[in-house]
């Protein structure tokens, strides 16, 4: 099963697409966490995505297509997989429906999950991160068992640079303009779901196992 998650930053995209990974044995492919890792590891692609991040910009298509690409040449894809923050303009979805149909491959389905703009400045002050395995958690909404550490693997919670309330703005900004698009591009190949993701996170989640059983 090939998914994709649509949606604004903060809606919600990362919390669901972990549970439908481990409930349906698929990865959980973030372009947002595989550059949040490499800018961590200080890598050559982590420099060059972090000036464009802190920006809350997106980052060039063809770096993000390159590291896209090689990941789904890895073997635990061949079953599927939930695709978290890609593709998020046209030109990336393009790629992608070329590069499935090259295999006879096509999306399956494609889930909006919608939160409106104003809930979504509030949403993001209280997550907080853990960028040593990618899991999310909310101060008030989901916190973890003990305050600042990963109940997965342990390490240290952070706040995301691109959190802060300017930022937040920005990057909404940029998602109307780059990235709501692909709702109307994926509802024409007959692929799109929508749920409402202003609704807890258990219940959005009954909404998409629905959908997706
Ligand atoms: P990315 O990491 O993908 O960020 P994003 O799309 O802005 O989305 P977020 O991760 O902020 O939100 P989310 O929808 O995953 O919500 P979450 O589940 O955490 O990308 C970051 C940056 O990387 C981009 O700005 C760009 O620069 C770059 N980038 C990444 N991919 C790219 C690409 N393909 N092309 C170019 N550039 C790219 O939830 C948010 C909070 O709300 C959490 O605290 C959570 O616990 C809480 N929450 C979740 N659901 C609920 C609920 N139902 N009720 C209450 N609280 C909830
Ligand atoms: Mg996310």
């Amino acid at each position: 099963m090939k998914i994709i998650m649509l949606g604004a930053p903060g809606a919600g995209k990362g919390t669901q697409a972990k549970s439908i990974a481990e409930k349906y044995g698929i990865p959980h492919i973030s372009t947002g966490d595989i550059f949040r890792a490499n800018i961590k590891n200080g890598t050559e692609l982590g420099k060059k995505a972090k000036a464009y991040m802190d920006q809350g910009m997106l980052v060039p298509d063809e770096l993000t297509l390159d590291l896209v690409m090689d990941r789904f040449a890895q073997d635990d894809c061949e079953k599927g997989y939930v695709l978290d923050g890609f593709p998020r303009t046209i030109p990336q979805a393009e790629a992608l429906t070329e590069a499935l149909l090259e295999k006879g491959e096509k999306i399956d389905y494609a889930i909006d999950v919608a939160v409106p703009d104003e809930a979504i400045i509030s949403r993001m002050s209280g997550r907080r991160a853990c960028l040593t395995c990618g899991a999310t958690y909310h101060v008030e909404f989901n916190p973890p068992k003990q305050e600042g550490v990963c109940d997965t693997c342990g390490a240290a919670l952070v706040q995301r640079d691109d959190d802060k309330p300017e930022t937040v703005k920005k990057r909404l900004s940029v998602y109307h303009q780059q990235t709501q698009p692909l709702i109307e591009y994926y509802e024409r190949q007959g692929v799109l779901r929508q749920v409402d993701g202003t609704k807890s996170m258990d219940q959005v989640f009954a909404g998409i196992i629905e959908i997706l059983d």
